[in-house]
């Protein structure tokens, strides 16, 4: 787990120092840029997606959202009734996270600054993790998925960046011009190779492509 520490630690810094501020606007309803609008749009579309895989009523359900981010995801589990564990490595977007989820949902979600596939976080019947798969290489991917798969009962549904000619070259032109800042780089895979790298079954759910934001949804059955 080499790769998957020192992804880690690269994601952790950009989210918790570069990207904060950034992040913390896409994730709200303030103005922003047109082509961040596109993606707003599309991770709006994209969140559906996936939410589409869980049941409407999630009461008795317990939830993983790994990578939580600011939480948008967090809080439409809990409005659908569901027990979430929310985590995320970025303190600070656990902290934006906290600040903005509503009161009443409070007593549903259990916030956690760490890393998603901790054991400690305990088990799951659904665990989330919209785009916070994006850097990671397949090997890790893999990894990931049969580590939160041991203690989830149902699926695990996640996003990944696919192998798109946009995308590639987006990824090839990364690294011919490494950039000088710690940001991650997300890393384009086919479904098929992260499929070689866990024990499980995967499946395409199916593909958002909104100006800048192209992703696909995947579902992972242990
Ligand atoms: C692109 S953001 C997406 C956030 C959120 N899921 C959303 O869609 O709004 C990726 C998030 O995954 C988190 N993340 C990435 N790897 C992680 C890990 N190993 N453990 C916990 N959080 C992680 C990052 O800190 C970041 O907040």
């Amino acid at each position: 787990m080499a790769d998957y520490s020192a992804t880690r630690d690269r994601v952790h810094h950009y989210f918790d120092h570069s990207a904060t501020k950034v992040w913390d606007r896409l994730t709200s309803d303030a103005p922003v840029s047109r082509i961040r609008q596109t993606v707003r749009e599309g991770r709006d579309r994209m969140r559906a997606t996936m939410l589409s895989r869980l049941p409407d009523d999630l009461r008795g359900c317990r939830v993983l959202d790994a990578g939580c981010g600011t939480g948008v995801m967090t809080a439409e589990l809990a409005t659908r009734g569901a027990e979430v564990v929310a985590v995320d490595i970025s303190p600070q977007l656990i902290a934006i996270a906290q600040n903005r989820l509503p009161a009443a949902l409070a007593p549903r979600v259990t916030f956690a600054a760490g890393d998603m596939t901790d054991a400690a976080h305990g088990k799951f019947d659904f665990v989330m993790a919209m785009d916070s798969l994006i850097y990671y290489a397949a090997p890790d991917i893999g990894s990931i998925l049969d580590r939160l798969g041991r203690r989830t009962r149902g699926g695990i549904v996640f996003t990944v960046a696919p192998k798109t000619p946009f995308l590639m070259a987006f990824f090839t032109l990364g690294k011919l011009f490494p950039r000088a800042d710690r940001s991650p780089t997300m890393i384009p895979h086919a479904p098929e190779t992260i499929a070689s790298h866990a024990s499980g079954k995967l499946a395409r759910i199916g593909r958002v492509s909104r100006g800048f934001y192209i992703s696909e949804c995947l579902e992972y059955r242990p």
